[in-house]
């Protein structure tokens, strides 16, 4: 089973993703963290997905606030991901953020921002899906995203082949 699961873990590096900052309020304050388990889920009505391991702070003031939003980094926004990636460190996110107020809080220039209030919440092994409901969605310039790809940040090539 260990074998199944170094090399799950190995086939999901290999799958390409953008990279979003989950943000909520600890302690009256925005806390970010970084996620790529994200994808929309439905339009009608307009619901999104995330998974947060369910150990992160983040998943706990989720579940008491009943609100998040996700912000999709753009290509130069490496800082703010390695930011809401410390393992175990507080990820209070003034630096990197500002509020619309009532916990709508947006990532600085991220190509977008959707604020969601939790719709169903799920336990799935050790990790939590939180369905959002779409409430409101600010969108940023349009530029190339972040990608993270082999453990590493990456940007996006715009070379197609047909
Ligand atoms: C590119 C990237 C994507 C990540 N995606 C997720 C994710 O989808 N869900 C998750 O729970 N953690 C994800 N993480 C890990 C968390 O950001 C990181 O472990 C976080 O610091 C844990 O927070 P905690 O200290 O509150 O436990 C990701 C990290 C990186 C660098």
């Amino acid at each position: 089973m260990d074998e199944v699961k170094n090399k799950f873990r190995e086939s999901m590096s290999r799958l390409a993703t953008g990279v979003t900052i989950v943000m909520t309020e600890i302690e009256g304050r925005p806390w970010g963290l970084t996620v790529s388990a994200c994808c929309s889920i439905s339009m009608e009505p307009p619901l999104i997905l995330i998974s947060l391991a369910t150990q992160a702070a983040s998943t706990q003031a989720i579940i008491n606030n009943q609100r998040f939003s996700v912000s999709v980094l753009a290509e130069d926004q490496i800082e703010v991901a390695r930011s809401g990636a410390k393992a175990g460190a507080p990820k209070f996110f003034e630096e990197f953020s500002e509020s619309k107020g009532s916990f709508n809080y947006d990532v600085k220039n991220a190509l977008a921002n959707v604020h969601c209030r939790v719709e169903q919440t799920v336990t799935a092994g050790d990790h939590t899906i939180f369905i959002g409901f779409v409430e409101d969605v600010i969108l940023g310039e349009s530029k190339s995203p972040l990608l993270h790809f082999n453990r590493q940040f990456g940007e996006f090539n715009t070379a197609v082949r047909n």
